[in-house]
């Protein structure tokens, strides 16, 4: 039997502190060994959204602590460790120096390989935790900053279908949060509220949904929700605008999704088609199930990571980190933090004022 590689990722490009240790089993499925999350809510809480500097500083006192826990939890020695693999972007730059600056220090002191990985990337793989999934496939990354479709070939290959032009998909369900004066962080809430409300009560805008193929807009959501906020009285009135947001969002991803299945036919080669949907939001059951059932109308197979792996974690970051630990893709110690970082280097940058659909 041959000795499989010991994964160290690590997370820390926006308000989680996250480790954890992977390898791989015979077959080359993942097993994910520890996978430590460090949440800071609370430091954040009061200020109704993430504060960089506070991040930062979060992540410095807490990433010690955090690798040690991953490594002991895996039950493996620091010294078997094969390769570390940390985030060096997109994300607040202070909050990635840390996690950056941690993993190169570690590599170099144990004079193994270092890796650096796109955190879309790991969002993008994340699926692979828990399923086989061959390349290519369509992915909808819906996160807190980011919503796209991308045409995943590859390692390390994807072409961009579609992406928001303002707003990302969870951006939009934190301020729609806010406005309902719910506590930081609210999306999650806002499923739950959603539940006890009239999705037809309140008739919401849907950007761009006739036109620019399968980009996405959300802030004429926002702006729209802002107008209605200021006349709700009521707690009902607050449950019927989360479930007509909730049913607002369904229907653009649904419009937009079926676009997206036609550009990315229009790319591939392969009979299988498979839909992937990741980052934050896929944690929405509400949104899995609408997207769950297009795919059986289109006969796509649909795939969305567990629930817990939806949201930041170090576990995706190690497994980027392993399968380029197999191509030998290693980095250099001086790899820069980015916080800016396309997957698809060639698309157009489609946001703000002006922008041509
Ligand atoms: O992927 P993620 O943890 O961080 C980024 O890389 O941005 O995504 C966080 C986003 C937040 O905007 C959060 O409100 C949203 O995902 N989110 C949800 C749900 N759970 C998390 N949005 C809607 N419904 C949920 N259940
Ligand atoms: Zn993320």
């Amino acid at each position: 039997m041959s000795k499989k590689p010991l994964i160290l990722g690590i997370e820390s490009s926006c308000d989680e502190t996250a480790a954890s240790i992977i390898t791989e089993n015979e077959d080359g499925i993942p097993i994910v060994l520890s996978n430590i999350i460090s949440s800071q809510v609370d430091v954040h809480k009061e200020f109704g959204g993430v504060v960089p500097e506070l991040a930062a500083r979060s992540h410095m006192e807490k990433i010690d602590l955090i690798v040690k826990k991953a490594i002991n939890d895996s039950g493996h020695k620091i010294e078997e460790i094969n390769a570390v693999a940390s985030t060096a972007g997109p994300g607040l730059i202070v909050c990635l120096s840390v996690g950056l600056s941690f993993g190169k220090a570690f590599a170099a002191s144990l004079n193994i390989p270092f890796i650096a990985v796109n955190h879309l990337e790991g969002h993008a793989l994340s699926p692979k935790l828990n399923s086989n999934l061959n390349y290519p496939y369509l992915l909808l990354l819906i996160s807190g900053g980011h919503s796209q479709f991308l045409n995943v070939q590859n390692l390390g290959k994807y072409k961009r279908l579609g992406t928001t032009i303002d707003d990302a998909l969870g951006e939009a369900f934190d301020k729609t949060a806010k406005l309902l004066g719910i506590e930081f962080p609210g999306g999650p809430q806002i499923e739950i509220l959603a539940k006890k409300g009239d999705p037809d009560r309140y008739n919401l805008p849907k950007p761009i949904i006739n036109k620019g193929g399968c980009n996405l807009s959300f802030a004429g959501l926002k702006t729209a929700i802002l107008k209605i906020t200021k006349d709700i009285k009521t707690d009902q009135e607050k449950f019927d605008l989360a479930a007509s947001f909730q049913k607002t969002v369904e229907k653009i991803l649904y419009k937009k999704t079926k676009i997206a299945f036609i550009e990315f036919e229009k790319q591939i080669t392969t009979k299988k088609k498979i839909f992937v949907v990741a980052g934050g939001v896929a944690a929405n059951k509400n949104i899995r199930s609408m997207l769950n059932n297009l795919c059986k109308e289109k006969d796509y197979q649909s795939m969305f990571p567990p629930i817990e792996i939806c949201g930041d974690n170090a576990a995706m970051i190690a497994l980027v980190g392993l399968e380029k630990f197999k191509l030998k893709q290693f980095n250099d110690l001086d790899y820069p933090a980015k916080p800016r970082w396309s997957l698809d280097e060639n698309a157009k940058f489609l946001k703000g004022a002006g922008v041509r659909l």
